[in-house]
């Protein structure tokens, strides 16, 4: 029996051949050599034998409807990013935080850092917020949604509370308004945080979102938007962190959030502008690295895989099917939580990842291991 990632393998390769069949069909058969040494038949009484229909001797379809069947776009998925009022608010996560008398390295902790993390109001940005909270920074979530960012912010605080009784620190967690995709908003917002924090250490860029379209209907104007927020936004907030800790010559850490879609390409549903706009952000931390190494400031990707996040249930609600496809070319078999997220932050933020820098880590399950 076929396993699914077999056929994806299968297919694939047929898919990347097909062209060349078509070419090789008009050369004569006497330019063709098989693998092994001895000349290759291509009389009728061959043709057809063993599994030569599943190959680039076989026409399209020849050995079953299967063919590219878990490896191709399938134009009829469309998935609109949902309007604000229809998505349900993300809550902060419980029971992760806390005092805790388990060994563990000094250099995973965050105290004394002040970060910011774009898009935090909700999903994975507020999860990724709390993260640095529990690990001891103070953290200025910015976000389009102010209102939003000022619930999750309190939120925080009073996890933190919560799961602290009788701290004496209790953590400095503020919003801010900010649309990324507008230098004059991106500076705005950062002068308004260094007001309130005094600094900035730590940058997490989460603000951005997936729209499912085929490429040829996409309209310009919301592929604009769409790599206004994920790119422009990534890139906007990077350099003015950048240039406050060039300011300071102070250390500092910026992750960037990709997405595994910058480096493989989701099926079924279409969505080239997403993968393409996660590809430069996956290189824009990459080239960043290069570009600020020398000023100690280290720039790395998290290329998430399928999260289960308030976003991505409203996408699985509108389509079921969807679920069942993409945990079938999972090798894990599950999507991650947004909480996956908060160990690879940590480390990427602190001083425990202080040699890397460039680097893109996937948190998908081995998705993009197939
Ligand atoms: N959820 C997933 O499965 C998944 C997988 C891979 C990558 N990602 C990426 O992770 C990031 C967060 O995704 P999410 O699932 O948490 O989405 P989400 O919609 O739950 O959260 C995104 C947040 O960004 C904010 N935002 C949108 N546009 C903005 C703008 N112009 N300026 C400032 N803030 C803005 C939204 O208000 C929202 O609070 C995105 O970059 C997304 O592409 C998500």
């Amino acid at each position: 029996m076929f396993k699914p990632q077999m056929l994806r393998q299968v297919a694939r390769a047929a898919q990347l051949q097909a062209p060349r069949a078509a070419f090789r069909s008009r050369q004569p058969a006497a330019s063709i050599r098989s693998f092994s040494s001895a000349p290759c038949r291509f009389d009728k009484e061959y043709q057809g034998e063993d599994h030569d229909a599943a190959t680039t001797a076989g026409t399209p379809g020849e050995s079953g409807d299967h063919e590219g069947q878990f490896a191709r776009t399938d134009k009829t998925v469309i998935v609109e990013y949902p309007e604000e009022k229809d998505l349900p608010p993300s809550q902060p996560i419980q029971g992760r935080g806390g005092f805790h008398f388990k060994r563990t390295l000094a250099s995973f902790s965050l105290e004394g850092r002040v970060g910011v993390v774009t898009g935090g109001a909700r999903g994975l940005g507020l999860v990724m917020a709390q993260a640095l909270v529990i690990s001891g920074a103070d953290v200025a979530i910015v976000d389009m949604n102010k209102e939003e960012a000022q619930r999750s912010a309190d939120g925080l605080i009073e996890i933190y509370k919560a799961e602290n009784p009788g701290s004496e620190q209790i953590p400095n967690v503020t919003a801010h308004f900010c649309d990324v995709s507008s230098p004059t908003s991106v500076n705005q917002s950062l002068a308004e945080i260094i007001k309130v924090h005094g600094k900035v250490d730590n940058l997490v860029t989460s603000a951005g979102f997936t729209e499912n379209y085929d490429a040829i209907t996409y309209p310009h104007d919301r592929l604009q938007k769409l790599w206004g927020v994920n790119v422009d936004g990534t890139y906007l907030y990077a350099i003015a962190v950048a240039k406050h800790l060039m300011e300071r010559e102070a250390p500092g850490s910026v992750v960037m959030i990709g997405s595994m879609s910058g480096s493989i390409v989701n099926v079924p549903q279409p969505q080239a502008p997403y993968n393409a706009a996660k590809a430069a952000v996956r290189h824009l931390a990459a080239s960043l690295a290069v570009e600020w190494a020398h000023a100690g400031i280290r720039v790395n990707c998290i290329s998430p895989g399928y999260m289960l996040t308030a976003l991505t249930k409203k996408i699985l609600d509108d389509n079921p099917e969807l679920q069942k496809k993409w945990t079938s070319l999972i090798p894990v078999g599950k999507m991650g939580r947004p909480e996956d997220l908060m160990g690879a932050v940590t480390f990427l933020s602190s001083d425990a990842s202080l040699y890397v820098t460039g680097a893109d880590l996937r948190v998908d399950g081995a998705y993009t291991c197939t």
